[in-house]
């Protein structure tokens, strides 16, 4: 729909006015949101709207409505730094305006031209008619922050759009395209889907004068609309939300929206979001996405430190983390070239890649053109000089320091001046690697997590000599290619895997106290891990553990043993790999069996060692378990390895499954009390020495309690 002319404010005094812009377009008035950058519906754009409304209610001239955003938003909704504040409910509030835009007597066509998630899509259900541009994004995040729509939407959409899309929009918060809702049956959100060349606006403002003069229908008055089994989207939203609540909260409100009046529903609606506004989970989730923004601050650089551009890769070593750290770079069209020593090692890693790539494209979740696409833009190589065009290059062979040292010297000779040379190393020391070249400053850790083309996290290690410029380019990189990225200094373990040795470590003492591995495991899914540890183990593999306890026996005979663990990788029992482990695998099958083999082994530990066997409730299992985190990031906060609590907690939700809805071991920390904390700690590692003394918190930990304070 083409032929009415764009519009523009007439004359001065049709201009802008607050955070909107009003003008008129042959009796259509056209209110166009422009609150970089996102229209986010703060008090002021709120009052911007309202005024456009009563304006265009004033004026005799004006027949119709069509409301609009700015900048690639129609709104990206509530504004979140709002969130808490007077601001945020002052008149008129969303819910107000969203009413008085539907009741306005004069039909109203929104007309969306990019993002309308949240309250942006709620303000849009408001209105008569919709119209959008077929790249639109349309959504309901809320519940990614533990909230549910709190002005309408889950009773208003359900009145546009088959019931059963409209609960999985709310209970997962993932968007659709304009084009996508389209084609679903029946639906009445979007009048039309205009192709992404044409303007919005003009189409909107052309279905304004066919609808002017008619009397609008509220959405509010609409019947919801019949639709597919909302049980079966149920189930597989809740499965997968795994304790959060407002899934099933924000479920639970489109069936009520089916079932009652909409004044009635609204109501629930407003309920609702009132109290998990002020829950424990909504505060977890708003606080993990303020730590993701934290993140990329770094104390001491300066905001106007530039990344080096970065527009070829190259990866050494085509390995298990080389042609994952690869995918993530060709994903976002990021050229790479991959470096193996051998020809077979090299068609290997290609295969790989090209095979998961394969899988995806399977699932339907990649085209055919796509996976060419991709795979174009690798170059598989046997010649250093072939990195000489990189502007990155990150090695990713064999955790030894002698083939380090190898890689890294040569990488001096080839790179070519400014380019940054990282290492994936997860143990060794990325200071000594920065010393096999001549230029340290280039040099920093950037630590992935196995599959790399899959998990979030990103450990960007920072090397005592890495220049600013070079540290903020990995964290830029990262960001890029839709990682998490996390600043950390150079330890054993860096921050994750650190922490994780604790969390085992406390693991193994529930199992010589008494506990058993499922028990275990059992508590810590129901907080809402992904994992529990013994599973977790069974997946990864215990042969790689073992193998490093069996050489620190060798170079240090005194060390006690961890005489449970051992004894199962005696026996062969790996994990899936082997078929057995901490629990026992039918064949083919992942899903972990109970092993009465393990339980004979741990009777035969406590009757060698005359153990008291201990009751463990859930919640002592889940506390000695994350407590064993908290304290241990304390450390790492102390010694200045992590820059801030926040970085930490994201560390754990991005790489290693802790519940987001639960903040993160300092943040879940903190919610319990910190004097709490220390005193469950002290209790759990009573007889505990270390270097000769009781064990201790960590001292941070007993300080901030002390003090009252928090970590976070
Ligand atoms: P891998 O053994 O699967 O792959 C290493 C690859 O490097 C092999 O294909 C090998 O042929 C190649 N290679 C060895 N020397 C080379 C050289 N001089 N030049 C070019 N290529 C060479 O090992 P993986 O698991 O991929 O680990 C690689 C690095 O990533 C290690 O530093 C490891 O500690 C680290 N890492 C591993 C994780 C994992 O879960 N596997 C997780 C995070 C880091």
């Amino acid at each position: 729909m083409t032929g009415t002319a764009h519009p523009q404010p007439h004359n001065p005094q049709e201009g802008t006015h607050m955070s909107t812009e009003y003008s008129t377009d042959g009796g259509v008035a056209v209110i166009r949101m422009a609150k970089p950058p996102v229209n986010g519906l703060g008090h002021a754009l709120r009052v911007g709207i309202a005024d456009g409304l009563d304006r265009a209610a004033a004026d005799d001239a004006v027949r119709a409505v069509v409301i609009t955003g700015s900048g690639g938003f129609f709104s990206a909704g509530a504004d979140i730094t709002e969130f808490g504040s007077d601001k945020a409910t002052a008149s008129p509030n969303l819910s107000e305006l969203i009413r008085r835009l539907e009741d306005s007597p004069k039909p109203v066509v929104a007309a969306v031209d990019g993002t309308a998630f949240g309250g942006g899509l709620e303000l849009a259900l408001g209105a008569h008619h919709r119209v959008a541009s077929a790249s639109s994004k349309i959504g309901l995040p809320e519940v990614k922050l533990g909230l549910i729509p709190g002005a309408g939407g889950t009773q208003r959409l359900p009145r546009l759009l088959d019931p059963a899309v409209v609960a999985e929009i709310v209970a997962t918060g993932a968007p659709r395209t304009a084009a996508a809702v389209a084609r679903i049956d029946g639906q009445l959100l979007f009048d039309t889907v205009v192709d992404d060349s044409a303007d919005v606006v003009p189409a909107a403002v052309a279905l304004a004068r066919t609808v002017a003069g008619t009397t609008p229908v509220r959405t509010r008055d609409r019947d919801p609309l019949a639709g597919g089994d909302l049980d079966a989207v149920g189930g597989k939203v809740l499965r997968r939300a795994r304790g959060q609540e407002a899934p099933a909260v924000g479920l639970d409100l489109v069936r009520t929206a089916l079932t009652t009046g909409f004044d009635e529903g609204k109501a629930a609606e407003s309920a609702a979001f009132a109290r998990l506004v002020t829950g424990e989970q909504s505060a977890a989730l708003r606080y993990a996405f303020f730590a993701e923004r934290a993140a990329r601050k770094i104390p001491g650089i300066d905001a106007a430190v530039q990344p080096r551009a970065v527009e070829r890769v190259g990866v050494v070593g085509a390995g298990t983390m080389g042609g994952g750290i690869a995918m993530n770079f060709l994903n976002a069209g990021i050229p790479v070239t991959i470096l193996e020593m051998a020809q077979d090692a090299l068609d290997r890693g290609l295969a790989t890649i090209r095979r998961n790539y394969q899988a995806q494209v399977d699932k339907g979740k990649l085209t055919a053109q796509k996976l060419e696409r991709r795979m174009g833009l690798l170059t598989p190589s046997m010649q250093y000089s072939d990195l000489g065009g990189a502007d990155l290059i990150i090695e990713a062979v064999f955790e030894d320091m002698e083939v380090k040292k190898q890689v890294f010297t040569r990488l001096d000779e080839v790179a070519k001046p400014g380019a940054v040379l990282a290492s994936n190393t997860s143990t060794l020391d990325v200071d000594a690697i920065a010393q096999f070249t001549d230029r340290p400053a280039d040099v920093l850790g950037m630590h992935f997590f196995s599959p790399a083309n899959v998990m979030a996290l990103l450990e960007v290690v920072r090397g005592e000599k890495t220049a600013d410029d070079v540290l903020v380019t990995a964290l830029d990189l990262g960001k890029r290619v839709g990682k998490t990225p996390v600043v950390a200094g150079v330890c054993d373990g860096f921050i994750g895997n650190r922490m994780l040795h604790k969390y085992r470590d406390a693991a193994m003492a529930l199992l010589r106290a008494g506990a058993t591995p499922h028990q275990v495991d059992k508590a810590i899914e129901g907080f809402g891990f992904a994992m529990g540890p013994f599973r977790m183990q069974d997946l990864a593999g215990g042969d790689i553990g073992w193998a490093v306890r069996k050489r620190q026996y060798a170079e240090n005979p005194d060390l006690p043993r961890d005489e449970i663990a051992d004894e199962l990788c005696e026996m062969g029992r790996y994990g899936q790999k082997t078929g057995a482990g901490w629990y026992d695998y039918e064949s083919g099958s992942r899903a972990p069996k109970i092993s009465t083999v393990v339980h004979e082994l741990l009777e035969r530990f406590h009757h060698r060692h005359g153990t008291d066997k201990q009751e463990f409730s859930d919640e002592e299992i889940v506390q000695r378990l994350v407590f064993a985190l908290t304290d241990e990031g304390a450390r790492i906060l102390d010694e200045g390895i992590a820059l801030r609590a926040s970085d930490i907690d994201l560390v754990y939700l991005a790489g290693y499954g802790f519940p987001r809805y639960r903040g993160g071991p300092m943040f879940y920390a903190d919610r319990v009390g910190l004097p709490e904390v220390v005193e469950k700690l002290r209790g759990f590692h009573a007889g505990d020495v270390v270097d000769g003394k009781p064990w201790e918190p960590a001292a941070l930990l007993v300080r901030r309690a002390q003090e009252g304070a928090s970590l976070t």
